[in-house]
């Protein structure tokens, strides 16, 4: 029998990091009877959980955020704002990143030059033929509502797990008064996909292979499968898309 893994968010393990560097210093603190100023005490503890971070294989940005963690709360302590600022942006951050601590997909926008390569990837426009797009992970629906006003023959879904990025694109759709476009507050895996002539996501290189998975299963024959920027190891897409924006992104084409 196979041990059983478990495998928790880097956020997840950079915090129980941040906990076993404290309880070190802690110990030798108490060994030593070493007296330091707290901001010493916080840089060496932040020291701690870059060792242990390197050694648990974090990723880089990681390293720098375990290095400065305790130093910054010691000086923010200092600083003395009001607790009700922090409280508040912690907020607006949770609302905004929802569970990107367990997706790690955060919000990030494609380009209006992915907007415009994806028109082009739509279905040939003829009298009658309607089609259906779904964006998962559509973010404020700026993809949605372009193309929804560039090709109003079509139906455009989406579907966002972030409470603040669903209500802005929600407003976005009501405003702007688009009658073949609509978001659902919800998580794509619940999504089926089975009716969608065009899928197309923008996520990060964690869900890939899951979702590429879901696509091939549920997506009809000829329907197109489109990522923005991440492809998948196993199975190489039919068509890729260079576009000349600032991130240079790669349109990935899967032909179901
Ligand atoms: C990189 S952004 C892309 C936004 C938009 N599609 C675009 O191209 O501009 C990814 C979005 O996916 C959302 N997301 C991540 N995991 C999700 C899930 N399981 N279900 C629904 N939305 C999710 C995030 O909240 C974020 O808004």
């Amino acid at each position: 029998m196979q041990p059983m893994q478990i495998k928790f968010p880097p956020s997840i393990v950079a915090l129980l990091l941040q906990f076993a560097a404290i309880v070190l210093l802690l110990l030798t603190v108490k060994v030593t009877g070493w007296h330091g100023s707290p901001l010493l005490i916080a840089a060496l503890c932040g020291l701690f959980a870059l060792i242990f971070s390197f050694i648990a294989g974090l990723a880089k940005w990681w390293l720098a955020i375990q290095l400065l963690f305790a130093p910054a709360l010691v000086l923010m302590l200092a600083a003395e704002f009001p607790p009700s600022l922090f409280l508040g942006a912690f907020l607006i951050l949770l609302l905004v990143y929802w569970s990107t601590f367990r997706t790690q997909v955060p919000l990030y926008l494609s380009s209006n030059k992915v907007w415009q390569a994806i028109e082009h990837m739509l279905p040939g426009e003829k009298a009658g033929t309607g089609f259906t797009f779904i964006d998962l992970g559509s973010g404020l629906g700026g993809v949605l509502t372009h193309l929804a006003s560039v090709r109003p023959d079509g139906q455009y879904i989406g579907v966002e797990s972030a409470p603040l990025p669903f209500f802005c694109s929600w407003l976005r759709i009501r405003l702007l008064g688009y009658r073949n476009c609509r978001v659902q507050w919800g998580s794509l895996w619940d999504c089926d996909l089975s009716e969608c002539d065009i899928v197309f996501a923008y996520l990060s290189p964690v869900p890939m292979e899951k979702l590429w998975n879901k696509a091939h299963t549920e997506m009809r024959p000829g329907t197109k499968f489109i990522s923005n920027t991440f492809d998948v190891l196993e199975h190489p897409p039919q068509e890729t898309l260079q576009v000349d924006d600032m991130h240079r992104s790669t349109l990935y084409v899967w032909l179901m």
